[in-house]
């Protein structure tokens, strides 16, 4: 792809007499930048999208942060596709771009606070934003509000970085991460650039457009609970209803637990499933020590923050903020044990690990029986969603308390 130089003079063009203040469009700003030559190049041959992304109505509302995948992201994307990313369509190269440009106008300053921060980006629509925002990302509720749109979560490496400071660098080093759909991390070096709608900083990688729980999780490879969705019926409710956290225990957690996804009854599975499904996307920056939430099995859990770590009951989080299109996923290294449960053993955690004890015969097979005793199998996981046993039934037939995602269900399996 060559940049033609009177293409580059017509978008120059377009973007000075659609910018007012007209200190410093925006390919004028980028295109300062060796490192970001492949994307000024993009752009230039694409001024249409470019003139839509940057000043749309949308955008005009609010100054932005454009995040500039640089050259070596181009290398990249381009190695994974096999096409050159400049061959990609308007259409395919839309949802991706608006991804990459950021409601608010951010600086280092702002991804350098405590835990991080959930930021709404220009991705809008249902295939990768089938949720909405409330009060805590800055969104009146109103329909067309952009701080609507599907969120990036970013954070400031934690690692100390004493000797960085001393380092001759033209640039200051790659120090925060991004993270979108598919749990990719990409690194961003905060060059606060200037320009007349806000800001830009350089990413070395593109984010993956947000996908559906299922396909997040396959793609992740996570076996034990992409098998539990669908042997449960449980995907698809799952994939169309908006605004969900997935507690999502990794294949470790499932063998750990004697591979409930396979040896579980069909209800008992359920059951564990729908007790590490949360009905709102809870990003990590807005958890706090003590915070309970209810699961979609009716389960209360309890977020435990602890030397840095986060902890849902006993469960810790392995990794946070994987975007899906309806939520977020967080994995967790093992099954989360009932709080009820947990309150009696205080020595519990040997217990709870020590599954294959509490195997098979004796153990509470608390769990609502369909008709038949499903013989229990013996997995501490569902030994787990067994404790649920005090509490009132929760045969999903019966739960009428959360009609989206469990009417869903009722839809999908009866
Ligand atoms: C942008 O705003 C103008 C004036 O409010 C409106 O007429 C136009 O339809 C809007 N365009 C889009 C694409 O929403
Ligand atoms: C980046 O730009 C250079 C110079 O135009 C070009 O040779 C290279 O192929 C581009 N890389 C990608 C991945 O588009
Ligand atoms: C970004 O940081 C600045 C300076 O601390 C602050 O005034 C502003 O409100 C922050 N913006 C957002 C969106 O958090
Ligand atoms: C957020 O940061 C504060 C201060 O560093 C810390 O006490 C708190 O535990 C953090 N919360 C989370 C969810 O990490
Ligand atoms: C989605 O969650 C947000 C806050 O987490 C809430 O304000 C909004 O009403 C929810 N939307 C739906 C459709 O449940
Ligand atoms: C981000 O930077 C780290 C080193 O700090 C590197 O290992 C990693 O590959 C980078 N990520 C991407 C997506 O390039
Ligand atoms: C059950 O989960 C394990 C992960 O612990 C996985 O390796 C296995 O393939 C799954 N079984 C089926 C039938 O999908
Ligand atoms: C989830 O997304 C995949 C494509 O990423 C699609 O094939 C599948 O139909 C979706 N599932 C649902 C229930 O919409
Ligand atoms: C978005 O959510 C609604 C409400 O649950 C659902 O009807 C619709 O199918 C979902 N769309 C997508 C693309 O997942
Ligand atoms: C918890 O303790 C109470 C009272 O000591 C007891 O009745 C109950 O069976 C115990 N539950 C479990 C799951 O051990
Ligand atoms: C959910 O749990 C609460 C408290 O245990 C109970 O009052 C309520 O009836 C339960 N709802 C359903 C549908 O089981």
């Amino acid at each position: 792809m060559e940049l033609t130089r009177s293409g580059l003079h017509y978008v120059f063009a377009i973007f000075t007499l659609l910018s007012v203040a007209s200190a410093q469009t925006f390919l004028e700003a980028i295109s300062q930048y060796p490192q970001l030559a492949n994307f000024t190049e993009l752009m230039t041959n694409n001024p249409g999208l470019a003139g839509a992304l940057l000043t749309s109505n949308a955008t005009s509302l609010t100054r932005t942060t454009v995040l500039v995948p640089d050259n070596s992201a181009f290398d990249k994307l381009q190695r994974l596709l096999g096409v050159p990313v400049g061959s990609l369509s308007v259409s395919q190269l839309e949802p991706v771009l608006s991804y990459h440009i950021l409601v608010n106008e951010l600086t280092t300053d702002n991804f350098t606070v405590a835990n991080g921060t959930t930021e709404p980006t220009f991705l809008t629509g249902p295939l990768y934003n089938n949720r909405s925002a409330g009060d805590a990302l800055g969104s009146s509720g109103a329909e067309g509000d952009p701080k609507n749109g599907q969120v990036v979560f970013i954070e400031a490496k934690d690692e100390p970085n004493a000797a960085r400071r001393f380092t001759v660098r033209q640039l200051p080093q790659p120090d925060v991460e991004v993270q979108g759909g598919l749990g990719h991390i990409i690194n961003l070096t905060s060059v606060n650039g200037a320009w007349d709608g806000g800001v830009f900083q350089i990413v070395d990688n593109f984010l993956d457009l947000p996908l559906n729980c299922t396909d997040t999780i396959r793609r992740w490879k996570m076996f034990g609970f992409s098998s539990s969705l669908s042997r449960t019926g449980l995907g698809a409710p799952l994939d169309i209803t908006r605004n969900v956290t997935c507690l999502t225990p990794n294949d470790d957690a499932f063998k750990a637990a004697g591979s409930p996804n396979v040896t579980a009854s069909i209800f008992d599975l359920q059951q564990l499933t729908l007790f590490h499904i949360i009905d709102q996307p809870l990003y990590t920056n807005f958890l706090e020590d003590g915070q309970e939430y209810i699961t979609f099995s009716n389960q209360t859990v309890r977020v435990t923050i602890r030397d840095g770590a986060i902890f849902v009951n006993d469960a810790k989080i392995i990794h946070s903020n994987v975007m899906t299109n309806n939520g977020v996923m967080h994995v967790l290294d093992k099954f989360m044990t009932p709080l009820d449960q947990d309150r009696n053993s205080t020595t519990s955690s040997s217990t709870r690990t020590a599954s294959s004890t509490t195997s098979s015969t004796g153990g509470p097979s608390a769990l609502p029986q369909p008709s038949t005793s499903t013989t229990s199998s013996a997995s501490a996981a569902t030994a787990s969603a067994s404790s649920v046993a005090g509490t009132p039934s929760k045969l999903l037939s019966q739960a009428s308390w959360s009609l989206g995602f469990l009417g869903l269900i009722a839809g999908f399996l009866l």
